[in-house]
């Protein structure tokens, strides 16, 4: 740990404490409705978080997508829209930001980062192909699934273990990279799926040295390399933090360093570049970005808007400048590593070491004596909605699905409970009261009963399945 971590840092002086880089110009109205309504909102809800109202939670948890706070100079950027249908003003400020502070080459524009996932899976995955990725994403992995593809999880085994200290916890174990493109050969690869941090992992990062060796041996075989670029801010972050040679250097460089080991991204913006809709494809190859560019219009919009209104893209490029702000990034996740600390000394069983955009809670240690069948997560999160109204998200087998190929559910080694934390949005005032509410969720946990499904949609069913209580 370095001297500019959050945690540390007023240790050194004795009691200094450090704060947020802004303070706070408009408010909206929060309340806690009472136990019963909590209740009877749950079972409306069918027990899946997605499906409660939000006027019917407190501290919403849910998730850091597009529920992050705009800042003063975005509101005002909001005004500034030109809302050309083609080649608006604002298109070319958010295409000069991408390539300034990623160092792409070519930018097209999306609603949000699955209409991206589609365009990059559609125009590069033929059936047939396997594509490797360090863990999957739910949305990520669909898109590829439906273009033909196969995904195959390379990430190094210490990421399916909530226990394992690992620094770099998302970083792709290369031995099996290497036995893959043995076992289905290179030209079965249409590109490696690389996300910084995973998501699913509970927000791990990827090391430069990681990135650095898997550009290496995907030259030797031919093989691109394109990032799921969503949280690589606060990647970027933990590289400044834990590896050797960065503590000095701004996120910005670290940012820029690692997407110059790839070929180009995709982006849900609606994470660390911090507006509440957006997305965005960059590629290096021209020949990808004619694909990409004649398919946008077919899915999302112009090439110069993608589902974006001029305003929106205008927030998107100030959104970009503000977030790979040292002081920001330092408060964002030193706002999550705060309520992980509270959690960590009361021995609550999360996922270690804390990543940078959630807490993950470990379902399995809250409740050993539910199997994965009766959908310990999901559980978790009802339970926690209904004592204080905070509102997290399943991550465990519902989201995993079920296997396209035998039907059954996926099991993975990791059922987690997300409390993903918004960006600019809460005080540490909310993450104590959330980390009391886990506390006292923790404590009833013998008594806690799992779930059934009794509704499963298609198609990402953790979205819109319905549960009840077992009897
Ligand atoms: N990639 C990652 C790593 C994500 O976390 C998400 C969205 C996407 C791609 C898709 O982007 O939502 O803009 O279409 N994650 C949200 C979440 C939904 O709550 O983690 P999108």
């Amino acid at each position: 740990m370095t001297a500019n971590n959050p945690q540390t840092m007023g240790q050194q002086f004795g009691r200094r404490s450090w704060a947020e880089p802004w303070k706070i110009k408009m408010v909206e109205p929060i309340h806690m409705i009472s136990r019963d309504e909590r209740k009877s909102a749950l079972d409306e809800a069918g027990f899946n978080t997605f499906l409660l109202r939000s006027k019917d939670v407190y501290i919403d948890l849910l998730t850091d997508s597009g529920t992050s706070a705009m800042s003063d100079r975005q509101w005002a950027g909001i005004m500034m829209g030109d809302e050309a249908y083609a080649g608006s003003r604002n298109f070319y400020r958010l295409e000069e930001a991408i390539q300034t502070y990623y160092g792409y080459r070519h930018i097209v524009p999306t609603h949000q980062g699955r209409g991206a996932e589609h365009l990059i899976s559609k125009a590069l995955i033929k059936p047939g192909q396997t594509i490797p990725g360090n863990m999957y994403f739910t949305t990520t992995r669909l898109h590829q699934e439906l273009a033909g593809g196969t995904f195959v999880d390379v990430i190094i085994d210490e990421a399916h273990d909530p226990a394992s200290p690992h620094p770099f916890k998302g970083n792709v174990d290369l031995d099996k990279l290497q036995a893959l493109i043995d076992k289905v050969g290179a030209q079965n690869i249409p590109y490696v799926s690389l996300a910084g941090t995973v998501n699913m992992a509970g927000g791990q990062p990827v090391s430069m040295a990681n990135v650095r060796a898997l550009r290496e041996l995907c030259n030797k075989h031919g093989i691109r390399v394109y990032l799921d670029a969503t949280r690589m801010v606060e990647n970027s972050y933990f590289i400044q933090e834990r590896e050797e040679g960065y503590a000095d250097k701004p996120i910005a460089a670290i940012l820029k360093e690692f997407c110059s080991y790839t070929d180009g991204a995709w982006m849900s913006a609606k994470k660390d570049n911090l507006v509440n809709i957006g997305g965005w494809l960059a590629v290096n190859h021209e020949d990808v970005f004619d694909l990409a560019r004649n398919m946008v219009v077919v899915y999302e919009g112009l090439h110069t808007y993608g589902g974006m209104a001029g305003r929106d893209m205008e927030a998107l490029a100030i959104g970009i400048e503000e977030s790979v702000e040292d002081d920001h990034v330092r408060a964002r996740v030193g706002q999550v590593l705060y309520l992980g600390e509270l959690l960590t000394d009361w021995e609550i069983p999360i996922v270690q070491p804390v990543g940078g955009h959630a807490i993950f809670l470990d379902a399995k240690g809250f409740y050993p004596h539910i199997p994965q069948n009766q959908f310990p997560s999901q559980t978790l999160a009802a339970a926690l909605y209904l004592d204080s109204g905070v509102r997290s998200m399943e991550r465990g087998v519902v989201s995993a699905g079920r296997d396209p190929k035998t039907g059954d559910h996926r099991y993975p080694a990791l059922e987690l409970t997300r409390l993903t934390i918004p960006r600019r949005v809460y005080t540490q005032a909310h993450m104590d009261v959330v980390a009391e509410s886990v506390k006292a969720v923790y404590d009833a946990r013998e008594q806690t009963r799992g779930l059934k499904m009794v509704y499963e949609p298609q198609y990402l069913r953790f979205f819109q399945a319905r549960f009840a209580e077992l009897d």
